[in-house]
């Protein structure tokens, strides 16, 4: 029976920009025995804009929570084996609560948002010393992109927080901060706390030191006092304390002991712990991570550099090259919901699949700016080749050339800074059930890729550190003891010169997309 093989279990909450997940894993075989999603709402307030509530974000955890948990019941496994819980979250969003009363202050500002863009203009004019003051302490350009000037603009605009920063009542954090403070209890002695994976994302944290770096709080004029402790990625931070909101009662105490952002977890879940080893995560956006080690590599060529991982107190910390896509599962969701092509996510793959091509048009949705190489935040989206032929299967099909071509534009990147190219590219998220997808992006990149049967590798990088982390010890992070992953292989099945034509309109089509708003 299902009970006889079952070690220790380990839960792990995963939430991304568009869905949260909860998934439950077998710590010795790293076996997915239980999940639930739900999507989240974004909301779009100006042109621009993305705002999330974190109360429906907290309570699609608890839903999540207690249907796996249901679900686990059914198949008659105990959920006291429980043993701990991994975070795993979406970077860089930006919330301002209440400690007094658990409410937030403002609508949670999303990484895609771009309303900082003139922040950030003016900031740019006045940073201190070389212009590398920001990216040589974070690893970062000064970006939308990045918490620090979300919560300036919080800081300016919104007179709640103003008050609640006077009143010592508020406290930041990035979505991780949030749900584990609100999970140990919330205003009754909830944990205020970080990792240092997301905490390098704020454009705050001096990612040698592995602190708060105070010159870039007084830079961006940040209080100090309203920002989490930074705690490495395993260890116990606070024990679960069930809200009367959550029926699951049966995972109070449970200590939740890992926390990663989301595309750390990936790396960790697609067990890429040697340097040069990489991963390729396909949510809402797309983010190519390289171990780089211990060693701090800043690019030449537009990516970041960013903490990947310390998976315990005492352990080192390894460094990961990062390039950034901000629109990839994205734009699926945008031809389902602003265009109404398809109606659900998986009918793309369908109507991709009836043409086989895009008949030369293209697709560049720089939503939010284009991220990495280029960070330009002045590119908008644009579609274009069309003629009285296209049809809405040949922009479907152009939509997801689009992602592919972004992964080979930090591809090219990643191996310019890296020096040995990749020989291959392993995989994993959403979209990578897409088999027109992932053929195409072996198409467009010349080299095989390669997906793990089991997808879920940013919740599984979550459990995996929570499991290993001290006081827990249910999962062992040695390479023997992992489980061997099965793999599925794609291999590029164009020539090499199509693919570069096809490479090669694509940026002219990008061009076209910069210096649309100036
Ligand atoms: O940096 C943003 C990233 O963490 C979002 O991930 O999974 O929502 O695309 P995802």
């Amino acid at each position: 029976t299902k009970k006889a093989i079952l070690g220790p279990l380990v839960g792990a909450v995963d939430q991304g920009t568009s869905s949260t997940r909860f998934l439950v894993f077998n710590s010795k075989t790293a076996e997915l025995l239980s999940h639930h999603q739900v999507e989240i709402k974004q909301e779009f307030p100006k042109e621009g804009w993305v705002e999330q509530d974190p109360k429906e974000i907290l309570q699609s955890v608890y839903e999540c929570i207690e249907k796996t948990c249901e679900k686990l019941g059914q198949l008659n496994i105990d959920i006291s084996n429980i043993k701990a819980i991994g975070v795993s979250n979406q970077r860089e969003t930006t919330v301002v609560w209440d400690k007094l009363t658990g409410e937030p202050l403002y609508n949670a500002v999303v990484w895609l948002d771009l309303r900082t863009q003139s922040t950030v203009e003016n900031l740019s004019k006045r940073i201190p010393g070389n212009n590398n003051f920001v990216k040589s302490k974070t690893g970062l350009p000064l970006s939308t992109y990045f918490s620090a000037v979300k919560l300036r603009w919080l800081l300016d605009n919104v007179r709640k927080v103003q008050k609640a920063v006077e009143e010592n009542r508020a406290l930041f954090g990035t979505i991780d901060s949030w749900l584990i403070w609100s999970l140990t209890g919330g205003v009754n002695g909830g944990v205020h706390c970080t990792d240092v994976t997301n905490a390098s994302r704020t454009m705050l944290f001096n990612i040698h030191s592995l602190e708060w770096d105070k010159e870039l709080c007084e830079f961006f004029e940040i209080p100090m006092e309203i920002l989490p402790n930074v705690r490495s990625s395993s260890e116990i931070y606070g024990l679960m304390k069930i809200s009367h909101s959550l029926k699951a009662g049966a995972l109070e105490g449970v200590p939740i002991s890992g926390c990663l952002g989301d595309q750390s977890a990936a790396l960790v879940g697609q067990m890429c712990f040697q340097d040069g080893q990489a991963k390729n995560t396909y949510g809402t956006g797309c983010f190519l991570l390289c171990n780089t080690g211990h060693k701090c590599v800043f690019s030449e060529h537009g990516l970041l550099t960013t903490v990947a991982y310390k998976l315990g107190r005492d352990k080192p910390v390894y460094y990961a090259l990062e390039g950034s896509v901000a629109i990839a599962g994205a734009v699926i969701r945008w031809l389902r919901d602003n265009l109404g092509i398809i109606k659900s996510s998986e009918e793309i793959e369908k109507l991709a699949k009836e043409v086989g091509t895009s008949y030369g048009c293209y697709f560049v949705p720089a939503f939010s700016g284009l991220y990495a190489p280029y960070w330009e935040p002045s590119a908008r989206g644009i579609i274009c080749g069309l003629t009285q032929f296209t049809n809405k299967c040949h922009i479907a099909f152009a939509a997801l050339e689009a992602v592919c071509f972004q992964t080979r534009e930090i591809l090219d990147a990643m191996n310019r800074d890296c020096g040995i190219p990749l020989s291959h590219l392993q995989v994993d998220g959403g979209m990578t059930s897409n088999k027109i997808l992932m053929q195409l992006q072996a198409d467009i990149l010349y080299i095989p890729v390669v997906k793990p049967s089991m997808p879920e590798t940013t919740a599984l990088g979550a459990a995996m550190a929570a499991g290993a982390a001290e006081g827990v010890g249910v999962w062992s992070l040695e390479p023997e003891d992992l489980s061997a992953v099965t793999m599925e292989r794609f291999e590029p099945q164009i020539n090499a010169e199509e693919s570069e034509i096809r490479y090669s309109t694509w940026k002219k089509a990008v061009m076209k997309s910069m210096g649309w708003v100036t």
